[in-house]
């Protein structure tokens, strides 16, 4: 069933009017890439593929592929860091930690009590698997621990390493992903509620799972004779992809009583910079509006947004106020957005 996560503000009982509402402040963004870069040039060595097909099917150049000591729980942890750095926070301001990811180290115990462990946090925390949309799905349950008081600090990583799930004789598929980390930290605010609050405005969610097969593992952790390789029918997920984020994208924008006119970035799952653009014109946004990372990155699935917002803060493209749109869509079918006001 198609569902849909609304976020209506909860009011804080006993202020005097106007009455403030909790608001997530992202307040640190960081990111974290292996070492080894793979070019197009070197997959061209190993499977029936060239650089030219690459790029002009998909924008990709390069990806970031981890090496043995780059675990999940590691790069995690490492982007973890890098946004409490960057909010200025300590650990002990972390209440609760979620880790988007379909390629944990282990079965359990999660990767958010690893990167716990890692950084001498306390509170809680858990992973969540919504493929590609990861992120989102993490950012919109976040949102909602701080506002109904649950946290006031949570840490959002998206952190994947798809090489160790890629049938690296496929080339349909091992051309396209990448391996990182990105993370979030969302700290408890207040706002009046309106669309000019500073923090996370609203997240929209939607899964579709008649549409499973589409893009799938054909295997588990938990099965050690078949840990699975990705098997995507990257045109039928293609033909979905810029429609449903349209949609997702005009819904988040009416739910705010927002235009396409206010957004001044758009930070899109990165999969293919044929989506990302087409999503861009629908918008009407400029090239320069829209943050894209999949010429470097590839694709690093619930690592995709975080990085691009990683790299978008590093390279001082972002300003307090902006207003960011985000969106992905990744298998399941899930699909989802998050408006975030810097
Ligand atoms: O992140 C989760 C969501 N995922 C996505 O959003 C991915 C969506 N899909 C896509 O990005 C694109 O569909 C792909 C990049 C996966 C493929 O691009 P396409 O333009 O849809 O190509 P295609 O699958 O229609 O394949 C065109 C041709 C085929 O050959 P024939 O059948 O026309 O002879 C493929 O076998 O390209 C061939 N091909 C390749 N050729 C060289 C497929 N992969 C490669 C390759 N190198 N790596």
């Amino acid at each position: 069933m198609d569902s849909l996560v609304d976020t209506p503000t909860p009011r804080i009982a006993g202020t005097t009017a106007p009455a403030l509402v909790v608001r997530s402040i992202l307040a640190g963004i960081g990111g974290y890439l292996p070492e080894r870069v793979v070019t197009n040039a070197e997959l061209a060595e190993r499977v029936d593929t060239s650089d030219a097909w690459i790029v002009e099917r998909t924008g990709i150049r390069q990806r970031h592929i981890a090496g043995l000591h780059e675990t999940c729980a590691f790069m995690a942890a490492m982007a973890a860091r890098a946004a409490l750095a960057d909010a200025g926070a300590e650990p002990s301001d972390v209440d609760a930690i979620i880790v988007a990811t379909a390629t944990p180290d282990q079965a359990f115990p999660s990767t958010a009590v690893r990167v716990q462990a890692e950084l001498g946090c306390k509170g809680f925390g858990f992973d969540l698997s919504a493929a590609c949309s990861g992120f989102i799905y993490a950012l919109s349950v976040a949102d909602s621990l701080i506002r109904s008081g649950a946290a006031r600090g949570v840490l959002v990583i998206g952190a994947e390493v798809y090489s160790r799930i890629l049938d690296w004789t496929d080339r349909t598929t091992c051309v396209l992903f990448g391996d990182g980390a990105g993370a979030v930290f969302l700290r408890a605010g207040e706002g009046s509620g309106a669309a000019s609050d500073r923090g996370v405005l609203s997240t929209h969610l939607h899964a579709q799972g008649t549409m499973g097969d589409m893009l799938y593992v054909d295997g588990a952790v938990g099965r050690h004779d078949r840990p699975g390789h990705v098997i995507m029918n990257g045109r039928e997920v293609f033909r979905h992809a810029v429609t449903l984020l349209s949609e997702t994208v005009a819904e988040a924008l009416a739910a705010n009583g927002l235009t396409q006119a206010d957004i001044d970035w758009l930070v899109p799952h990165q999969a293919n910079l044929r989506i990302i653009d087409g999503v861009g014109r629908k918008l009407g946004l400029p090239p320069e509006r829209v943050v894209v990372t999949v010429d470097r990155h590839a694709n690093t699935s619930a690592a995709s947004i975080p990085l691009a917002l990683a790299a978008a803060h590093e390279e001082g493209r972002f300003a307090p106020g902006q207003l960011v749109l985000m969106e992905a869509l990744g298998g399941g079918l899930t699909w989802g957005s998050a408006l975030v006001r810097l």
